[in-house]
Formats: structure tokens, C-alpha cells, sequence
């Protein structure tokens, strides 16, 4: 008999979680003004919101924790971090930062100016937030295939790259970079090609410009073209990255994710230039350049989490059970971006709740009944998370409306697996009497689904 496929690894620490009733869950949503973001965690049972900072280290990175440099300036943790950033990406160039979109915050006050154009393929929230923040314009350049939530391509996150072409042809001067998110956080966490990768390349030395690679899930993107680009089914993880970023002239990191830690980010670049204007705005915004907002134990425990993630064996185990649940939801019929991506099933809301009108924020309302079903907490990627148009100030309803559910890494068992997959069906077999989503009460300009206010319409 073949084995079964198991975890690469045994648990040795638990935290007690415990199952709520509908009626507290009703009660705790509406004080939240029916935004998830507003509960408390131990109002939910199982979280999927998001697989950012929420996973499990590992002992070798608590173990790794003790060994921290304090200092000021100088660290040994900075190095160690340095030393395994420069062997995973060739990027010698390191700047520290407390999270991603710090890293962003940093390298966009040096490169980006009212009036730019930055294309590139879905830019993920905090980094559209940090374009359109200094009045400038990201431009989504991703495959039209993206938007078909039913169709079966392996990459679904590439750019276009006609579209990119086009718009370097048309907008040139007023581009400062491209910038490429892996895997595609937006588009269902769908990995980018490296084939698509080096097109990227060609067109940014055919007009003179930069490639920047937003690289949250990097190592994700990595097993994607190990298991689905045939040139590179017999390289390891490792090999991957390094030709990866051989294409990139740096990097933004938000090491939440693939670097397996609570907290951190950081840039990362093989020009001098690059890292000498960074640096100008690391020092007042982040902190001093070998720790930027990070704790010496912290950049010690990230040192080890890069390390561990770009294993084979680590990456298949968490793409598995991301799998196994997609595996679920196929049984039941529930549609979702396919073929399911690295970090989260995005469940496609304007499918599933067919009744309830764009406007009314169908994703939002989807996310509101799993949660009241079982404690279940997805987020909204979608409508509301799409903000306003900066100059109509209209809503985006172009995009795709999901509910992502992101599963942490290393943090729960099929089991719980199947508890999410079965509460989804439970929604999913009422769905016909659910036509009327939810109104805004009131919203900030930007980012707005972090704290925006809900009501429930019907
Ligand atoms: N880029 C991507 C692709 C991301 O997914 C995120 C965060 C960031 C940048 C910003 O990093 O949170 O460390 O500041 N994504 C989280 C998520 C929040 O839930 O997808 P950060």
C-alpha cells in the first residue's frame, strides 16, 4: 500500500481554542459594526484571516531566539539575517524593517513621486495604499485568465506582458519601476512563472527600468515552479529562489509570511544606489539600519525561518493542506479561484451569493454568515478592500469579490480543516435565501476594510 502524505513535522507546544454559540457570535459581530477585523481573537475559533504573523515557529527558531544580539548597532543578528538573505537572493544589500509594508513606506519615499506610473500585476493593498498615498498610480498588468475563477492555468499571478509593454510604451518617462508580487496575493495567491518572470526582465532592459519583486511568499512561488514549470522539476527550493531574484533588482519583504515569523520585514537589493537612498529614510522612519524596527532575536528567528522555508519538505506540507481543503470544497461544489494557490482558498463570493447585488458587498456578507455559522473568520478581498477610485471616488467594482481564507502555516490540523470546509457548506446550501448584503456606515479614505463600519441590509 503507498503511505500516505504526512506533516514534516510533530507539535510539541498547544494553544487552547475553544468553539462559541451563534447567539454570543451574533451579539460580539454586531458590537464589531459587522467588521471581523473588530473581534476579538478569542471570539473566533478557527482563523483564517489572514496567514500573516500567524504561524508556528519552529524549536530550532526559539532555540535560535536565545541567541539575539541586543545592540544597538551592529548586531550579530543582523548579520546572520544579512548573511542568509545575500545566500537565498544574491541580494548583498539588507535593510531591516518591523514589517512589509515598512518596507514599502521606506523604499517608495525614495523611488516614487506624484504623477509615476508603477505597473506591475495585482499590487497587494498596503503597496497600492503607499503608490496611491504619494499620489501616484499603480497600474495592474495581471493575465486577463486571473479573473475566470473557473479556469484551470497554473500561473495564474503573471503580468501581461502586453499590457506591461504597453503601458512602459506610453507612460516610460513617469515609471520609476515594475513591480512583481509572488505569488499574487490579489489574484488568489496565484503563483508567477519564472518564464513570465524573465519576459518581465526583458521588457525593463528594453526600457531602461527596474523590477522590483514583492516577495511576502516568495518560497510559495518557488514550489509552484518547481511542481508546475517542467525546466525546474529537479532543482531544489533553493536553487529556484536564487534564479527568482537573479531577475529582480530588489526586493520588499514582508517576512510575516514566507520567513515563518510573528513580525519583520525587510528590503533587500543588489544596487548600491537603491540602498543608499532607503537608507535616508530608514534611519527616522525604522531605526538604525541594523535593526529597523526589528528585536535582535527576532531578525535571529527570521534567519532560521528563511532557511527552514525553502525546503522541499516544508513547503509541500503547507501547500497540501491548503489542497486538501480546496479537495473539500470540490466535493461540495463550492466555487473558488482555481487552481487553488499558495496561502488561502478565495472563495468566490459573487458565485456563491448570486442574489446579493455588487454594491451590497457580497464577499463581506459571506464572510459574516461563515463566521456566524462556526467562529470561522475569513477576510474580505474584494469590493471593499478595493477602495475608492482616488479621483472619481467611486467604488471598484471591477475586480474580483472572495472571501480569503487563509490557512497559517504549521497552526491547524486537517481536522480543522474539515470543520471550515463543512460550515462552508452549510452557507453554501442556504445560499438562495440570502439576497441582501451590507451598506457602509463609514469608512476611512484608505485601506478602508481594516476598520470600516457595517450595516447589514435585509
Ligand atoms: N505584500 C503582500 C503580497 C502582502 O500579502 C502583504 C501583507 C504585504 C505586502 C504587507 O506586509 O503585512 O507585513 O506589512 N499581507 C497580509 C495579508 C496583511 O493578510 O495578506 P505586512
Amino acid at each position: 500500500m503507498k503511505l500516505p502524505f504526512a506533516e514534516c513535522w510533530k507539535i510539541k507546544m498547544v494553544e487552547p481554542i475553544r468553539m462559541s454559540t451563534r447567539e454570543e457570535r451574533e451579539k460580539w459581530l454586531a458590537d464589531a459594526h459587522y467588521n471581523l477585523f473588530m473581534l476579538r481573537s478569542d471570539m473566533v475559533y478557527i482563523d483564517c484571516l489572514t496567514d500573516s504573523g500567524t504561524g508556528a515557529m519552529s524549536d530550532r527558531q526559539w532555540a535560535a531566539m536565545m541567541t539575539g544580539d541586543e545592540s544597538y548597532a551592529g548586531a550579530r543578528s543582523f548579520y546572520e539575517l544579512k548573511d542568509t538573505i545575500e545566500r537565498i537572493t544574491g541580494f548583498q544589500y539588507v535593510i531591516p524593517t518591523h514589517q512589509g509594508r515598512a518596507a514599502e513606506n521606506v523604499l517608495f519615499s525614495h523611488l516614487v513621486k506624484a504623477g509615476d506610473i508603477v505597473p506591475g500585476n495585482s499590487h497587494f493593498d498596503t503597496t497600492k495604499g503607499h503608490i496611491e498615498a504619494r499620489k501616484a498610480f499603480a497600474v495592474d498588468c495581471t493575465v486577463d485568465e486571473a479573473k475566470d475563477t473557473q479556469l484551470e492555468v497554473p500561473f495564474k499571478g503573471n503580468v501581461d506582458l502586453e499590457k506591461l509593454e504597453a503601458c512602459l510604451k506610453e507612460n516610460g518617462d513617469k515609471v520609476p519601476f515594475i513591480i512583481v508580487t509572488i505569488t499574487n496575493n490579489t489574484a488568489g495567491g496565484q503563483p508567477v512563472s519564472m518564464e513570465n518572470l524573465r519576459g518581465v526582465r526583458r521588457i525593463a532592459d528594453k526600457y531602461g527600468k527596474r523590477v522590483i519583486f514583492d516577495s511576502a511568499r516568495f518560497a510559495e512561488n518557488a514550489y509552484f515552479i518547481k511542481t508546475r514549470e517542467p525546466e525546474f522539476k529537479d532543482r531544489t527550493i533553493k536553487e529556484i529562489c536564487r534564479e527568482m531574484f537573479s531577475l529582480a533588482d530588489a526586493m520588499t519583504m514582508s517576512s510575516k509570511k514566507d520567513g515563518l515569523v510573528n513580525m519583520g520585514g525587510f528590503i533587500a537589493t543588489r544596487w548600491e544606489d537603491i540602498y543608499e537612498g532607503a537608507k535616508k529614510y530608514e534611519i527616522p522612519f525604522e531605526g538604525f539600519l541594523t535593526y529597523g524596527g526589528m528585536n535582535g532575536r527576532d531578525m535571529a528567528a527570521l534567519a532560521v525561518g528563511l532557511d527552514e522555508n525553502t525546503e522541499f519538505d516544508m513547503l509541500r506540507t503547507r501547500i497540501h493542506q491548503v489542497e486538501y481543503l480546496a479537495k473539500k470544497l470540490d466535493e461540495y461544489g463550492i466555487p473558488y479561484q482555481r487552481p487553488v494557490g499558495g496561502h488561502a482558498i478565495f472563495v468566490d463570493a459573487d458565485r456563491v451569493l448570486d442574489r446579493v447585488p455588487k454594491e451590497e458587498f457580497p464577499a463581506q456578507r459571506l464572510a459574516i454568515e461563515l463566521y456566524l455559522e462556526a467562529g470561522v473568520r475569513g477576510c474580505e478581498i474584494g469590493y471593499l478592500l478595493a477602495d475608492r477610485d482616488p479621483i472619481t471616488r467611486e467604488n471598484r467594482f471591477g475586480g474580483n469579490d472572495f472571501l480569503r481564507l487563509c490557512i497559517c502555516r504549521r497552526t491547524y490540523t486537517d481536522n480543522h480543516m474539515d470543520v471550515i470546509a463543512a460550515a462552508l457548506k452549510n452557507v453554501y446550501d442556504r445560499r438562495h435565501e440570502i439576497t441582501r448584503g451590507v451598506e457602509i456606515a463609514w469608512e476611512a479614505e484608505l485601506m478602508r476594510h481594516f476598520t470600516v463600519q457595517l450595516k447589514p441590509l435585509g
